[in-house]
């Protein structure tokens, strides 16, 4: 039987695919320290998760709304609006199962095939998977390594806008490498975003997930909301991975073109886990306090242990829960050629399991560095210390 040809340009998340060597790797009787996922080792709150179970019990298991329900879109209006300083509608906000479907609905919305699509590279893997789903043209645009982290190369990124440039995706508070732009590259950003009069999909998936400072919006720089559509998700904030809840910010028109695709896609949102949502935003913070605290503690240590092992370095990031280590030496000393190598060797060796640069897009020309992410939402502090203490041993041993 014949398999659409379309199915050619899908790629996928391929940090699930380390997460199943990981996991045979284990079931073979082998302890694993697992670094790969970006999922979260924190239950959802307790008041959540009674909201979610009253929801159920009160019956509200029936279909809702395509964009959702309007008591979640109220709410979502105003925390969003605040957090960033801008004026949101309940009518502009999207409910969608999880953030990742705003990529997909964003650019279903906005590109037409043969269109060109700037993204971050590396970067969250569905951009470039979904661009080219779509018959979208992959404009990866790099970053650049400072003292701080990384930066994003901004002469780069204009070099490859052309007539057909129809938008840019954006992921300030950046997986996997945490990157964060200053005021002035947002702002530089924006400008080009303007002057190219280009949509944007501003991801904010992490935008809460920061240990000092405060995270802003591109959306709510001048002349930015009426071409920005925002990703949010719960998933992250409030530990909520597997509830799927998320929504997207648009201007109406868009925001109605979503709602459209909802209903064609899923109908609508899991009609509890939305009554869920509003107990997570109207609630105590301060689950989401303590999580904070707790992810602090685990950066600190790993940027510590990280910058230990011989050959590695990395800059203590302030947000999201990633590190992106440069292990270029790491990778010489062991006397490999090939990141992934050092990652599988890393694994039988020690049990430490981690994505590399390469599940982050493809490599730009003149690339030379290799890095590792290692996130540290899924594994304790006691496990963090023994696991890289091995990794710093086995790399030590050679
Ligand atoms: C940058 C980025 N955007 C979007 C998402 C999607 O999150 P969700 O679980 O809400 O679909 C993720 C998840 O890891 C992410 O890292």
């Amino acid at each position: 039987m014949k398999i659409a040809h379309r199915i050619d340009d899908l790629g996928t998340e391929t940090a699930f695919a380390v997460a199943q060597a990981a996991a045979e790797w284990k079931a073979k009787g082998n302890r694993i320290f697992p670094f790969h996922l970006g999922d979260i080792d924190i239950p959802t709150a307790p008041h959540i998760v009674d909201a979610m179970n009253a929801a159920i019990a009160d019956g509200k298991t029936g279909y809702c709304p395509g964009p959702g329900i309007p008591e979640l879109r109220a709410v979502l209006a105003d925390d969003i609006g605040g957090q960033r300083g801008m004026p949101v509608d309940a009518e502009d906000v999207v409910v969608t199962t999880g953030g990742k479907p705003v990529i997909t609905k964003f650019l279903q919305t906005v590109m037409n095939p043969g269109e060109g699509v700037l993204y971050p590279n590396p970067g969250f893997p569905i951009y470039e998977s979904q661009i080219e789903y779509l018959g979208g043209v992959p404009l990866p645009y790099r970053y650049v390594p400072t003292p701080d982290g990384f930066a994003i190369d901004l002469d780069h990124l204009r070099s490859l806008i052309t007539p057909q440039t129809t938008a840019l995706i954006y992921n300030d508070l950046q997986n996997p490498i945490s990157a964060e732009s200053t005021d002035a590259e947002r702002e530089a950003v924006a400008k080009i975003a303007q002057e190219h009069d280009l949509w944007v999909l501003s991801d904010e998936a992490y935008f809460e997930m920061r240990y000092e400072g405060e995270s802003r919006s591109i959306a709510a720089l001048p002349g930015m909301q009426e071409r920005t559509v925002i990703l949010y998700t719960f998933s992250k904030k409030f530990a909520m991975t597997g509830s799927r809840l998320g929504c997207a910010v648009a201007p109406r028109e868009v925001a109605n073109i979503i709602s459209t695709l909802n209903t064609n896609d899923e109908s609508c949102t899991t009609h509890f886990v939305q009554w869920a949502g509003i107990a997570a935003l109207q609630g105590t913070q301060e689950p989401v306090h303590r999580m904070l605290d707790e992810f602090r503690g685990r950066r600190d240590a790993v940027c510590d242990l990280v910058n230990g092992i011989p050959g590695m370095s990395v800059a203590v990031p302030q947000s999201t829960f990633y590190v992106f280590p440069d292990v270029t030496e790491t990778v010489q000393r062991m006397g490999l050629t090939d990141v992934g190598e050092f990652a599988q060797q890393a694994l039988h060796a020690t049990g430490v399991s981690f994505c590399t640069r390469e599940h982050f897009g493809r490599r730009q020309p003149g690339e030379d560095r290799d890095y590792i992410r290692l996130a540290y939402s899924g594994i304790g502090l006691d496990d963090i210390t023994e696991g890289l203490g091995l990794l710093r041993d086995w790399v030590e041993s050679v």
